[in-house]
């Protein structure tokens, strides 16, 4: 089968290296791919008109590429797209496709919609508002910095995408006037921050669970579902030890060994069943992957955000542990067969750090060469899943903040990280960072 894979990151280049191993798959596009896919076996790069396939343009080449070129199967990376329509698009072209309706990917684009829906259907969740009026907002946060609970954090969200930028903790009520003034009034995010919500902090450890979905009116009731896939963590902030600016994320583990079995049971009744139920009640046609973020306090687990996506760089931790076939799996999605799939699983851990370009999470360097240590790499079992690089003349050049990460395999948390390590040593990038804590905290 010929599939297209739609995004440029290095979710995109785990979901590519992942499908290339099916026997099923014979030629794999990424539009528009990175230099890592440009490389990998059974790809080939598909430039977008105008570079960005959440585009309208863009997704109307898209299909058509897809009918001329008859694509099989097409699986949409990151929410941009899926937040204009695109699986929609496909859908109604009769292709087959992995991602939800734009209805569904609301989930994601509006955090109060989101809210909405969680409420409704009792997802637990941190007790938030929505805001539209200035003043009112502003009236919340002045008298939770005058009242009993000043001392805790208030989180503030934008409603809208904000490519990482639309979360703002703080336990300053000047920081947080600010951050309503400049997200409501100054347009800081344009649209996406003209409604605000409003939530309490929530303390615990964070973890990410990636998920298979398929909900929607046109199914049979009793075949709907959400296949949980091994649980991973992200590491947030920029530095070690959780410490600077809030990033895309510098490294994730998977499976992660705080995440209890008490903890996946207080998971699966209170955050993954009523969100299938709600699904299912609202009649949201949803065929795709989801990503429940959740903070778990003692077993007990809160639903942060949805994404309806896989995770950037969860994937490139849980794929590599993924025994079954992701061809077979997105077939079985896009399908709608989905309950009759088994999806199994390879023992032990993965650690996947992440390298940066100098300056990211702010303005950062491009264009320097990247030097992969081959051997070493491969003599560490990692795979190098690129993120921010293009093939420039036959060589990786570095063009985005995020450039790539590693991604160890190991019987232990502690071989994975060891050898995740090593592969990094063999790294080289003029400016290059990353974090070593990864796994460890
Ligand atoms: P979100 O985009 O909603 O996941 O927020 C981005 C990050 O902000 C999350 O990964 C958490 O680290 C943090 N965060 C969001 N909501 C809360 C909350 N209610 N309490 C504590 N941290 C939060
Ligand atoms: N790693 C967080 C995300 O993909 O949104």
């Amino acid at each position: 089968m010929k599939v297209l894979v739609i995004g440029s990151g290095g979710r995109e280049h785990a979901i590519a290296w992942k499908l290339a191993q099916s026997g099923r798959v014979e030629q794999i596009y990424v539009a528009p791919g990175n230099g890592g896919t440009a490389l990998e076996a059974k790809c080939r790069n598909v430039a977008v008109p105008g570079g960005d396939p959440g585009a309208l343009a863009a997704q109307q080449f898209l299909v058509d590429f897809a009918r001329t070129e008859h694509i099989d199967l097409t699986v949409v990376g990151p929410e941009a797209p899926l937040a204009s329509g695109i699986a929609d698009l496909f859908g109604q072209a009769g292709l087959a496709v992995v991602g939800p309706r734009v209805a569904a990917a609301r989930l994601e684009s509006s955090k109060a919609f989101a809210k909405t829906f969680m409420a409704a259907h009792g997802v637990r969740t941190a007790r938030s508002n929505t805001f539209t009026d200035y003043e009112a907002a502003m009236d919340l946060v002045r008298s939770h910095y005058a009242g009993p609970d000043r001392g805790r954090p208030l989180v503030i969200k934008a409603d809208g995408l904000a490519a990482g930028k639309g979360v703002v903790i703080t336990s300053r009520a000047d920081e947080a006037e600010a951050t309503v003034r400049d997200f409501m009034q100054g347009k800081a995010l344009g649209d996406a921050g003209a409604t605000l919500v409003i939530e309490e902090y929530l303390d615990g450890k964070e973890v990410s669970v990636l998920a298979a979905v398929q909900a929607g009116p046109d199914l049979v009731p009793e075949t709907a579902r959400i296949v949980p896939f091994i649980p991973a963590r992200d590491h947030k902030r920029r530095y070690d030890g959780g410490e600077g600016p809030n990033t895309g994320g510098m490294g994730a583990i998977a499976p992660v060994p705080d995440f209890t079995e008490a903890a996946q049971k207080d998971f699966r009744e209170h955050i993954l069943e009523p969100t299938l139920r709600g699904l299912q009640a609202e009649g949201l046609h949803y065929r795709g992957f989801i990503f429940f973020g959740l903070m778990v306090q003692d077993n007990r687990c809160y639903l942060l955000e949805y994404n309806v996506r896989l995770g950037d760089p969860e994937t490139q931790a849980v794929l590599p542990l993924m025994a079954s076939d992701m061809a077979e799996l997105c077939q079985s999605i896009a399908e709608g067969k989905l309950h009759q799939y088994k999806l199994n699983w390879k023992g032990g851990f993965v650690c996947a750090p992440v390298a940066v370009a100098e300056g990211y999470p702010g303005p950062y360097r491009k264009g320097d060469l990247i030097s992969l240590g081959k051997e070493k790499i491969a003599a560490s079992g990692a795979q190098v899943f690129i993120a921010g690089a293009a093939l420039d003349q036959g060589s990786l050049k570095t063009s985005g903040g995020r450039v790539l990460a590693v991604s160890a395999p190991g019987s232990s948390l502690e071989e994975a990280r060891s050898r995740a390590y090593s592969a990094m040593d063999a790294v080289r990038f003029d400016g290059m960072g990353y974090r070593r804590d990864i796994g460890a905290c």
